[in-house]
């Protein structure tokens, strides 16, 4: 079993200084860093691009990039997003494009290959490919935002996900990104996700440490 990691958002950030959030994280130990990328096509919103990572790393920050992107066609971004400074690059299963040519490609770019389903995708339409990735992640809102509901309805596909790893002794992790609290952790904990992508929850906790330490404790 993985241990429990704690991926804060930079969404939640200060997009004004967003090396100052990442620096907030640096500062409590902790290992990664979740970057939203977001093309106001795929999903109704717009975030930032490669120049936002490979700024961050001129800025001196080594946090491990999480990468997800929420792009319609990221076939034609990831090498820029290798480039840029990403070590692990996910990529939605829903729009049309050559999702396994495209996670090979990620691979091949020395980089982890991650692939990340909406709600409304069923655990199913990524069991062909488990063997061929890093990480699943598992949409628990709608993506486009922060700040969102979680939804528990997302259980069971995370148990389906999970069931499968261990039938097949495959090592991928499970990632939960969206809504996600010091509570409704510990159910995602439960039903197999070891990767906990949380940015309102964690830029607003009162204590950070206090809440990096109840993740790190999952
Ligand atoms: C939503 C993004 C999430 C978002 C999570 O589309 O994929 O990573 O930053 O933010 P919270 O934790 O506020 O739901
Ligand atoms: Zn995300």
């Amino acid at each position: 079993m993985h241990d429990a990691l704690l991926a804060p958002s930079l969404l939640a950030g200060d997009h004004a200084n967003l090396a100052a959030s990442a620096r907030e994280i640096t500062a409590l130990g902790l290992p990664c860093v979740h970057l939203d990328i977001m093309d106001g096509h795929f999903v109704p919103n717009l975030s930032f691009g490669p120049e936002t990572l490979a700024a961050l790393r001129r800025a001196g920050c080594r946090l491990f990039f999480d990468t997800h992107l929420m792009l319609s066609e990221p076939n034609r971004y990831v090498d820029a997003f290798a480039q840029a400074g990403a070590d692990r690059i996910t990529i939605h299963i829903e729009p049309a494009y050559d999702q396994i040519g495209t996670l090979l490609r990620i691979r091949q770019l020395k980089r982890q290959a991650g692939i990340a389903l909406n709600p409304a995708t069923p655990a199913a339409a990524v069991e062909a490919l488990l063997a061929q990735v890093d990480l699943v992640l598992v949409m628990t809102v709608q993506p486009g935002f922060g700040g969102q509901a979680f939804r528990p309805e997302m259980l069971p596909k995370i148990e389906a996900l999970a069931a499968w790893r261990r039938e097949r002794n495959l090592h991928f992790r499970i990632e939960v990104d969206g809504g996600i609290d010091a509570e409704n952790a510990v159910s995602c904990r439960a039903a197999g996700a070891d990767v906990f992508v949380v940015g309102t929850s964690f830029f607003r906790a009162p204590d950070r440490a206090a809440f990096a330490a109840a993740i790190a404790r999952l």
